[in-house]
């Protein structure tokens, strides 16, 4: 049932709208922001973080509470920043000293067409077990990133400092072409979760490609990562694994991305995900792809410690990854964003929590994310929204369950009035609008709004990120 009063002008206006706002006199000014539902742009895949490097680890030592306490940081939705993607690193190395990530097959089988002799502690230097501490807080999409190929695989014969897959363009070994042992290497990992009642939704089979580094590290080309793509989409789909998407290449930025796609031409409706990190280059603007893509690690590498959304909007700030996530997403098309790592020990701003101890300390990076991940869920379209008063950047979605998340940054110091409306669709009218703010002094706390002739009136504060949630609800039974 539809009641509609007819008003003066002739607009019809739902008679909820004046049953759930407080009063007509309540009316705020404010700079009118409109979305419009009709202007679609790309469908997002979430938001989120790693434990690699044994950062599991380091979690699986805090007390139970405080474990808990740390994954509702990271994946709960009412409790913490709701993370929806967890990217999970596949190991290549021989043992676990200290922050190395052990293979499955630490040892060498003999040659690439010997019988595999795979090894599963059931643990996956502790990623399983955050794996599943993810799902049970609703995480669907878990993509698993090998940062190198075992070293017997490898020109170099070391997991570490470079070289390449034996039997890719230009690497011949003596050993073999280990390209086919590779792929099923990566889908046993695949099957080991499986097991365990964890579904891998995408695969990266090399990290940073561009860089040769004294920790796991492979070099390939465009060209070389093709080859291997080649053959490791039939093997997946051998396996009944044709729904892991492939994930290509995180390379250390956007730029390095770039530049490789051109020589993926030859594989690009085998490739799932374009997928860049954030160091040398950052994303400024979309990649010339048809895929979704992912900025998959980004972080502060250089700064001590720092939990503030604003102290001088330096490189560790809450806020400046408030931005630092509007620009991928509005500005560079990012279906996804990934900071480095959710939780650590240790003084730099590598990482979104502290841990210190047993006491775990989020940061407002953290919050950052959350203004994001919690209200933008995986499937949410972007769409249009305009009207912004200066100062203020905005950005809108529309999610799977039909309700309309509008981010808005303040970078100025005082608080800025705004009135949300939305337009399109098949005639959304709010009736419901919830407000969260991120500042200096709150953590995704809520913000007073109110609702009146569909629009939503809300104060922005100074430096400040809010995120306004605006529902349709069913018409009440009468
Ligand atoms: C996986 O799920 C199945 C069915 O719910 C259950 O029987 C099994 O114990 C689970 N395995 C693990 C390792 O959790
Ligand atoms: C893949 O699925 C098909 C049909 O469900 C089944 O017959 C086949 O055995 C499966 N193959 C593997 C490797 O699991
Ligand atoms: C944005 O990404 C989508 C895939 O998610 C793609 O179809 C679209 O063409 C991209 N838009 C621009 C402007 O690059």
């Amino acid at each position: 049932m539809t009641l509609v009063l007819l008003i003066a002008a002739g607009v019809f206006l739902p008679l909820t709208v004046f049953a759930r706002s407080a009063s007509l006199e309540g009316r705020q000014s404010g700079t009118g922001i409109t979305v419009n539902l009709d202007q679609k742009y790309q469908t997002i895949d979430g938001f989120g973080c790693s434990e690699a490097f044994q950062r599991a680890v380091q979690m699986s030592k805090l007390t139970e509470a405080q474990q808990q306490y740390t994954l509702d940081l990271l994946f709960s939705t009412t409790k913490g920043a709701g993370m929806s993607i967890l990217r999970n690193g596949i190991g290549s190395s021989p043992d676990m000293s200290a922050d190395h990530m052990v293979s499955i097959q630490p040892k060498s089988p003999g040659g690439p067409s010997s019988t595999p002799n795979y090894v599963w502690d059931g643990s996956d230097n502790k990623q399983l077990w955050v794996s599943q501490e993810a799902v049970k807080r609703g995480v669907k999409t878990i993509y698993a990133n090998a940062w190198s190929a075992p070293g017997y695989m490898k020109t170099n014969g070391n997991d570490a400092n470079g070289g390449t897959l034996c039997g890719v363009g230009g690497a011949s070994c003596s050993s073999g072409d280990w390209k086919q042992a590779y792929a099923d290497y990566l889908v046993q990992y695949i099957k080991y979760y499986q097991e365990a009642n964890v579904t891998i939704t995408h695969l990266g089979f090399v990290n940073e490609p561009d860089l040769t580094t004294s920790y796991a590290s492979m070099r390939f080309s465009g060209s070389q990562a093709a080859d291997f793509i080649k053959v490791l989409h039939p093997t997946l789909e051998k396996a009944n694994l044709s729904s892991v998407g492939i994930n290509c290449c995180d390379p250390e930025g956007w730029g390095s991305q770039a530049s490789m796609l051109g020589q993926l031409g030859s594989v690009d409706s085998l490739i799932s995900t374009i997928t860049a990190h954030s160091y040398t280059s950052s994303p400024g603007s979309p990649l010339n792809t048809r895929h979704r893509v992912w900025q998959t690690e980004a972080a502060d590498l250089n700064g001590q410690w720092q939990g503030a959304w604003y102290s001088s909007g330096g490189a560790g700030d809450g806020m400046t990854w408030a931005n630092n996530i509007y620009t991928a997403i509005v500005n560079a098309n990012a279906s996804g964003y990934l900071y480095w790592i959710g939780a650590q020990t240790g003084v730099t701003n590598s990482k979104l929590i502290r841990i210190d101890g047993d006491n775990v300390t989020p940061s407002k990076r953290l919050w950052a994310f959350g203004q994001w991940s919690r209200f933008v869920r995986p499937g949410a379209v972007r769409v249009g929204v305009q009207g912004a008063p200066s100062g203020v950047r905005t950005a809108a979605f529309q999610n799977i369950d039909g309700s309309v998340a509008v981010q808005l940054i303040n970078s100025g110091g005082s608080a800025a009035n705004v009135q949300v409306k939305v337009s399109g669709g098949s005639g959304f009218t709010s009736s419901a609008a919830t407000a969260y703010v991120t500042d200096n002094n709150h953590d995704i706390s809520d913000l007073t709004v109110s609702l009146s002739d569909g629009a939503a009136a809300a104060s922005v504060p100074g430096r400040a990120m809010i995120t306004v949630l605006l529902k349709q609800e069913a018409a009440p039974p009468e």
